[in-house]
């Protein structure tokens, strides 16, 4: 998805030579993410032996046992995975692929906010043998304007015809409008925008990304993708697992900011937007921005009448027995942070006027999906008069993410037998059927395509505030415990989230 205008490696070749900084080399995210990604980049040939990677974190450990770390993880990993009764128990790691990426690895000791370590890492770049540079904010989000002013002052971000410079920043991109302006005037006060990758990882989704070249690689699609056809779109974005170790984080953060000006609207923009005239950074995020800044705004009244939140009580998830969200570690006992959001939405503009857009996400829920349901309208008029034929459901298409990456249609067909009767039947595509899908963890292509310079998966900073812009009349909305719904762990989310579609005369589509 490269711009047409740039001269950048094809997409199947070997990244260019790179120094990639990791900042929070200790955290989560690197062991359970990016060093799994990288070894999977290593595996398709795709980085070699000019990649350098180095951990910079404020603990003392020296590179070996900093990889023994990362092995250790790796290596548990494979054997939770690993089908149960196969051999050896390192079957799942490739141990000399490993060796190869090891000897890539190394660790740098600093606080981020120390100007010694700038200078350190100014010094590693030199060694290197190449003048790039990532710099990967894996951290806590106080300290991006920290460490990216600071690589500014020590001279780390100018590029110039042998090198570049580029920093990816991780999620959460500021907590409402205000904050991610100001992140964002923070970064591009030091750097230029064609050198900053903001993260969202469901752009690395292979399904995320197949929902624009299904649209616009099919003639056929266009034809009903607009309110002349379309009733409603729902999105869901459903889990299982409950807010687990990161009780602090949640408390703060809540399902709404979580979840959907982020990844519930990027999967709303890919579905809404308007073909890009190029599959290019520029051309795909400018009609991106567009159809989120045609999400209408609506009045702190409105916003709490088209909206539900939610939080799980104790229940029972796919047979266990789990506690509620007040009961979770480091939440409190009387906490209002929603674990369940649902919005009804409009994009007003020409192709979706008219057509509401039901989002909802929720922790605790009966099954993992994240899907996209496109209703359509019900045929114009029925014919099956003083047949068997009562009632017909509406036709869906399902743009299913995960688990179970596909697309279905919903339709009705009839069913054999003398009397005229009709039944739901699917016809789908899904992926495991066509392609044989190598074990990965979506940062694969987005670690690359930064390494390439393509900017097409990653948010500008005009897509994250209009993304902010759209959800704060329901952030102003939500103040207070008033109107937090529970709902038990294992059911499918609060009964108010079904009134809001019941009242359109609609219904969710059913998580199962
Ligand atoms: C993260 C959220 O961004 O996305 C998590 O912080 C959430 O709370 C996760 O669980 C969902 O991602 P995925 O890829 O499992 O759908």
């Amino acid at each position: 998805m490269a711009d047409a205008q740039s001269a950048r490696p094809p997409r199947s070749q070997m990244a260019p030579p790179v120094n990639l900084f990791l900042f929070g080399a200790h955290g989560d995210l690197v062991k359970r993410l990016l060093i799994p990604s990288l070894y999977n980049l290593t595996r398709d040939g795709l980085v070699g032996e000019a990649l350098h990677i180095i951990g910079v974190d404020h603990n003392k450990v020296s590179d070996e046992a900093y990889r023994d770390k990362l092995a250790e993880f790796m290596q548990s990993q494979a054997d939770k995975s690993k089908p149960q009764g196969e051999g050896d128990s390192s079957a799942g790691l490739d141990p000399a692929l490993w060796k190869r990426l090891a000897e890539r690895t190394t660790y740098l000791e600093g606080d981020f906010l120390d100007e010694g370590t700038y200078q350190a890492i100014a010094r590693r770049i030199e060694a290197s043998g190449t003048n790039n540079a990532i710099f990967y904010l894996a951290t806590a989000p106080r300290f991006f304007c920290e460490v990216i002013t600071r690589l500014a002052q020590a001279g780390l971000l100018k590029e110039g015809d042998d090198q570049f410079r580029r920093v990816v920043v991780e999620k959460p991109f500021g907590s409402d409008l205000k904050t991610a302006e100001e992140l964002n005037a923070g970064i591009l006060a030091v750097m230029d925008e064609r050198q900053v990758y903001r993260i969202d990882h469901y752009l690395g989704k292979e399904t995320v990304q197949n929902i624009l070249v299904s649209r616009f690689a099919n003639g056929l699609f266009e034809a009903f993708w607009n309110n002349h056809y379309v009733d409603h779109v729902q999105i869901t974005a459903a889990e299982t697992v409950g807010v687990e170790q990161r009780g602090n984080f949640y408390e703060r953060t809540g399902a709404l900011r979580d979840m959907v000006p982020n990844h519930l609207f990027q999967l709303l923009a890919m579905v809404a937007m308007e073909p890009p005239a190029a599959f290019g950074a520029d051309a795909v995020r400018s009609e991106k921005a567009k159809v989120i800044a045609a999400i209408r705004p609506q009045s702190p009244d409105e916003a709490r009448r088209n909206s539900v939140r939610g939080q799980y009580s104790a229940g029972d998830v796919g047979g266990t027995q789990v506690a509620g969200y007040r009961q979770e570690p480091r939440v409190a006992p009387d906490s209002c942070t929603e674990t369940y959001a649902a919005l009804k939405l409009w994009v007003d503009n020409w192709r979706w006027a008219g057509v509401p857009f039901y989002l909802r996400t929720g922790k605790r829920l009966s099954v993992r999906n994240t899907e996209i349901a496109i209703c359509f309208k019900p045929a114009p008029m029925s014919p099956f008069r003083d047949t068997h034929v009562h009632g017909m459901r509406p036709n869906y298409l399902i743009i299913q993410i995960q688990p179970d990456e596909g697309m279905w249609f919903d339709f009705q067909a009839k069913r054999p037998g003398t009397t005229l009767e009709i039944d739901n039947v699917q016809m789908g595509f899904a992926y495991a059927d066509f392609f044989a899908m190598r074990p990965s963890t979506g940062y694969e292509t987005l670690l690359y395509d930064c390494m390439i310079g393509d900017q097409t998966l990653f948010q500008r900073a005009d897509n994250i505030e209009n993304g902010w812009r759209a959800v704060q009349p329901f952030l102003d909305a939500w103040q207070g415990c008033t109107d937090v719904h529970t709902y038990p762990a294992g059911t499918d989310g609060p009964q108010a989230a079904d009134e809001l579609l019941k009242r359109d005369g609609r219904a969710w589509h059913s998580l199962k």
